[in-house]
């Protein structure tokens, strides 16, 4: 086993197979694909150094996203559980409403300066596909997003949102039409049309580099929140507790990057799936899946027992992935995070809450890392400190909320 160095972010630390932690990650790719990946692995070393680009990009996250997105103790939700003090990274304050800007604007920037006029991604939510579509927009480029059909009805404003913003919408129909199906398709429209279109994977998995350039872009929460955090209490706190949700693991790797080193406890929250379905869930890490490979990369991932993909269900369409990060992979391995299953329930009474206690309305995603927080900080002291990452806005789950809760809109 290979041990989590301190000091070096962890989207370095990989080795020179490109695995992390030697089995997790690397790129799995067709060899068409070889060449193309090599100069985008070229091209983002080089942009990381150079000082126009990443003036550029810091502008645009300032100027275009709104960053930084705001830090702020969530008083009437602590007094009301009576434990831990709870905080929150309001990420959802981003334009686009939620981190997933943070990662299409870095791609587009990218895109632009290899010369290429159109970028391709995936969407399950439709978060990453709005954000690679008003990326695209402010950027001059044209956005092809891909989505199963699944989550395009059940995500209908986002997908609206994504026609508003200009992109070309492929309905993906083949699978279990969901997010990962739109992968899939994205990666293979890629292959077929690499010397023309950048992929843009709206997560941090896929072959090594874009696991990689995923997690560098969504680093920036944490970098921001360490400043936030010591302007707060002066210093990091004793007994700090991370919670965030995990789909592909973009939010939560971003939310812990820098954090890794300050002995913060981190616990990463999978979509459990309804209450009732023991086996009904998008929760590969939780329920200990085996090594596989998916979308170019290995990974912890959930299989049939013929070693097929499985099939996932959850409530939230940005979590129903049946893989992870490569580098979530490896700090399950590694116990340097735990991870836990909330169920679809206990989400939305996260939301609900929330909602009517702070004035926030955080999507189905974030809201099971909500419900998380809501069991752990009764039973915490009120010295201890919880921070969660709100990275996404209800507005596309308002359809889903209300049919779950037996409303007519
Ligand atoms: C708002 C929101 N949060 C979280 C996720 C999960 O993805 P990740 O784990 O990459 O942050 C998604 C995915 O679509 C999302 O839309």
């Amino acid at each position: 086993m290979i041990k989590i160095k301190k000091g070096i972010p962890l989207y370095d630390q990989f080795d020179k197979n490109g695995f992390w932690g030697k089995v997790f990650g690397s790129s799995f790719i067709p060899e068409t694909l070889f060449q193309p990946l090599e100069d985008l692995t070229k091209t983002f070393e080089k942009l990381r150094k150079n000082k126009k680009f990443l003036k550029e990009r810091d502008e645009m996250y300032a100027k275009f996203i709104g960053r930084p997105t705001p830090f702020f103790k969530l008083n009437n939700l602590s007094k009301y559980l009576g434990g831990a003090q709870i905080y929150a990274k309001h990420e959802a304050m981003a334009n686009s409403q939620s981190h997933k800007l943070n990662n299409a604007l870095l791609h587009c920037l990218i895109a632009k300066y290899m010369n290429k006029k159109i970028v391709v991604g995936d969407t399950g939510a439709g978060m990453a596909g709005s954000g690679l579509a008003m990326a695209a927009a402010a950027t001059g480029l044209k956005a092809i997003i891909f989505q199963g059909e699944k989550d395009y009805l059940r995500q209908a404003p986002n997908s609206m949102r994504m026609r508003l913003l200009g992109a070309e919408i492929h309905v993906v129909k083949s699978g279990s039409r969901q997010l990962v199906d739109a992968v899939s398709e994205s990666i293979r429209y890629f292959v077929a049309n690499c010397d023309k279109v950048h992929l843009a994977v709206g997560s941090s998995v896929g072959p090594n580099i874009y696991t990689r350039i995923c997690a560098y872009a969504q680093s920036v929460i944490s970098k921001e929140l360490k400043k936030q955090i010591k302007e707060e209490f002066g210093k990091i706190p004793k007994n700090l507790t991370l919670v965030a949700a995990v789909g592909g693991g973009s939010s939560s790797l971003g939310f812990w990057m820098h954090m890794i080193d300050t002995g913060a406890k981190l616990i990463g929250c999978e979509a459990g799936g309804p209450a009732k379905y023991k086996n009904k869930h998008a929760a590969p890490l939780t329920y200990g899946s085996k090594l596989g490979i998916l979308h170019g990369a290995a990974q912890y991932v959930m299989q049939d027992k013929n070693f097929q993909i499985a099939e996932t269900d959850s409530v939230s369409a940005g979590l129903d992935y049946p893989g992870c990060s490569a580098i979530h992979s490896w700090l399950k391995q590694q116990k340097a995070a735990t991870y836990v299953a909330p169920s679809d329930e206990s989400a939305l009474e996260a939301f609900k809450l929330c909602s009517r206690l702070e004035g926030i309305q955080a999507s189905l995603e974030p809201s099971h890392a909500l419900a998380h927080v809501c069991k752990i900080a009764p039973k915490m002291k009120k010295t201890d400190k919880i921070i969660t990452l709100i990275c996404g806005n209800a507005m596309k789950d308002f359809g889903i909320i209300a049919e779950k809760l037996g409303v007519k809109i």
